[in-house]
């Protein structure tokens, strides 16, 4: 198969990451015979420093016409005084909301290999397999009014939803659970605000139509205190942008590091935007020790998710955990015994595991 694949390196650790993503998808595309080809497009401060703005309608319009987005991630210290509307991460919200990438999609699954790696304890990490369902494109980042008052003296935030909008991430989150264990756990704040009442009435509409899932709802601060007293206990998690945001970067805590995690943004047609769930890490940038392993795995569900190649997104987490049953592991991880590997390490063993030495040789410069 023929794909044409826009790659969003951003800032701090993305290309040192992007790099790695890149080379295990030339491995996939030479095991599998596909054809993969990549343009690369600026964003965030990257794209502040180049083209004065965090969002070019270049990478719009690329991204439009793409088969899939690969982005690594934007923002750090040296963009912070700019205000909220030209930081960064707007050019991030931009891209989702530009391409209506509504339904984010946030897999924590604890690896065997990693079970120490996570401060946690091991009996309660074990087999912790969670979807976490978050809405991307409204809700608290996205509501008007935002802003000051001219005198600094008040500011607002709003959070806002249509009906149509909770909706359809409610249905993705009943879709997720019904492939998986068909639980659903929404998580709200409904004892406080309207919006999440609304969210409520939904999800007990939805779940009229999916028997065959067990809906619970929960409060976001328990939500959180649950996560990581008994993670076990979850399946799907669907919620409300920074509910999901907060939750997600909580629960990478199974993993044993933010560095694990994978996402998808995804809109109804399938056009999705593949991204780790951490960010530009600015504390680790340049010194070649970022972990790459969120970022392949995102690369993987861009694999399965927009190019329905089920088998080498199998292959792909399966040279992922290959790799650290092998021992290996970046800084990142706390794992007692084993090698530490910088981010061009990493990727090499993941790919040895996908290609012939010959082709890792080709593929990867160390
Ligand atoms: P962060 O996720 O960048 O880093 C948090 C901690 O995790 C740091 O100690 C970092 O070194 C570590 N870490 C993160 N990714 C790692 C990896 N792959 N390997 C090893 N260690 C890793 O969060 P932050 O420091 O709060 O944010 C830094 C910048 O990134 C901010 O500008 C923030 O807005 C931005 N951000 C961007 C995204 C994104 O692009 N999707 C996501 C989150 C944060
Ligand atoms: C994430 C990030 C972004 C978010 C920021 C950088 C805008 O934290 O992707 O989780 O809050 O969505
Ligand atoms: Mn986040």
């Amino acid at each position: 198969m023929k794909k044409q694949v826009i790659l969003l390196p951003g800032d701090g650790v993305g290309p040192e990451i992007m790099a790695g993503a890149k080379a295990v998808l030339d491995a996939v595309a030479m095991e599998f015979n596909h054809e993969f080809t990549y343009h690369e497009h600026a964003i965030g401060g990257d794209a502040i420093d180049r083209f004065d703005t965090p969002l070019p309608e270049d990478t719009i319009k690329a991204c439009q016409t793409a088969d899939a987005v690969l982005l690594g991630a934007v923002g750090g210290p040296k963009w912070s005084g700019r205000p909220a509307s030209g930081s960064p991460e707007s050019g991030l919200l931009g891209i989702r909301k530009a391409l209506g990438l509504f339904a984010n999609l946030r897999p924590v699954q604890s690896f065997t290999p990693l079970m120490h790696a996570s401060p946690l304890k091991t009996e309660l990490v074990a087999g912790c397999d969670i979807m976490i369902v978050r809405e991307l494109t409204s809700g608290l980042y996205f509501g008007r009014p935002s802003g000051r008052s001219a005198d600094g003296s008040e500011v607002v935030d709003t959070l806002h939803y249509t009906r149509e909008e909770i909706e359809r991430i409610v249905v993705r989150g009943f879709e997720a659970a019904r492939k998986r264990k068909g639980r659903l756990t929404s998580v709200d704040k409904a004892n406080v605000l309207e919006s999440s009442r609304m969210w409520r009435e939904i999800v007990e509409e939805k779940a009229r139509d999916y028997p065959d899932v067990t809906v619970e709802h929960q409060l976001v601060d328990a939500a959180a205190m649950k996560l990581i007293t008994n993670p076990r206990h979850f399946d799907v998690i669907v919620t409300e942008n920074m509910f999901g945001d907060i939750l997600s970067d909580e629960a990478s805590v199974l993993t044993g590091s933010i560095g694990m995690l994978p996402s998808a943004s995804l809109r109804a047609d399938g056009l999705g935007l593949y991204e780790p769930v951490h960010g530009s890490a600015p504390d680790i940038a340049g010194e070649g020790i970022a972990n790459p392993l969120g970022m392949i795995l995102s690369a993987a569900m861009m694999l399965k998710y927009s190019f329905g190649m089920e088998e080498e997104a199998e292959a792909v987490e399966k040279a992922v955990i290959d790799c650290l049953e092998a021992g290996n592991h970046t800084h990142d991880l706390d794992v007692k015994n084993g090698n530490v590997f910088g981010t061009d390490m990493m990727v090499r063993k993941v790919v040895e595991n996908l290609s012939s030495r010959s082709i890792t040789d080709a593929i990867c410069s160390s």
